[in-house]
């Protein structure tokens, strides 16, 4: 393993909140904002949506009273930053879990729910949602979303790029298959470059698990086939990284 030091960016923006709610508060927040921006700028807003579980409680107060109408949902398109090869209706499938929670219950036009099939032919599902992106952001070298959220896991991976994976070096695609050995399954996933040509880029930690991994992440030595979510790098546009007091113990 080659130990790099980091590439010259700028420091982290790190912001620490109490507990789970105020992160999840916070995160709301920044989406609400975002999406007034993007819809000022170009008359829409394109979002990809991060799987897993710190997620959940941002898409339910975003479908609330309090969020909900400060957001001109048929202006959104939402996207996916990963998905698991499963039915829409699996309990694992990170669609299912964005409808329950937010989608079912705003009033975004169906046709700009943009999900990741995840029966069938992983490969040829990875090309149908490149097209489908390519359609939508026309041709451009990568895409630029307007916001991407994206959350961490124990062993540093990030949407669905997991250490020592064909999908971190996947050249100019935009989204891959993924063969994640330990898990024993195939996930599609955006590549790093992809994500880190959006606009706004946004991690949602939660948790004393993720304590030392999120150290590691943020300030440990530049190994990104280690620690994958190092490899998101956005190019123009903003990192952040939102954090409860638990998971940011060993900052
Ligand atoms: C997924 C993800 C994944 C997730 C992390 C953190 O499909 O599982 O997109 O990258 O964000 O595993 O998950 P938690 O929020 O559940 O800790």
């Amino acid at each position: 393993m080659n130990h790099r030091a980091r590439p010259a960016a700028g420091a982290p923006h790190v912001r620490i909140f109490e507990d789970a709610d105020a992160l999840a508060r916070a995160a709301a927040g920044r989406f609400v904002e975002a999406a007034q921006a993007a819809v000022k700028a170009s008359g829409r807003f394109s979002v990809a949506l991060a799987g897993g579980n710190t997620p959940r409680k941002v898409y339910e107060l975003l479908s609330g009273d309090e969020f909900s109408p400060r957001v001109d949902w048929a202006r959104r398109h939402i996207f996916f930053g990963d998905e698991r090869c499963v039915p829409p209706d699996h309990s694992e499938s990170n669609y299912r879990m964005a409808q329950e929670t937010l989608l079912s219950r705003v009033p975004v036009p169906p046709e700009n729910v943009h999900r990741i099939e995840g029966v069938g032919d992983p490969a040829e599902n990875a090309r149908a949602y490149e097209d489908e992106l390519r359609s939508f952001f026309g041709d451009v070298e990568w895409p630029e979303f307007d916001l991407v959220l994206l959350g961490l896991g124990d062993d540093g991976h990030t949407a669905s790029l997991f250490p020592y994976t064909p999908a971190l070096d996947a050249g100019g695609a935009w989204v891959a298959a993924n063969r994640v050995e330990k898990l024993g399954a195939l996930r599609i996933t955006l590549t790093a470059p992809a994500i880190s040509h959006a606009r706004h880029v946004l991690f949602l930690v939660s948790g004393r698990s993720k304590a030392s991994r999120l150290a590691e992440v943020v300030r440990g030595n530049f190994e990104p086939e280690r620690l994958p979510a190092q490899s998101i790098r956005p190019v123009a546009g903003e990192l952040e990284w939102f954090v409860d007091e638990e998971a940011a113990r060993e900052l």
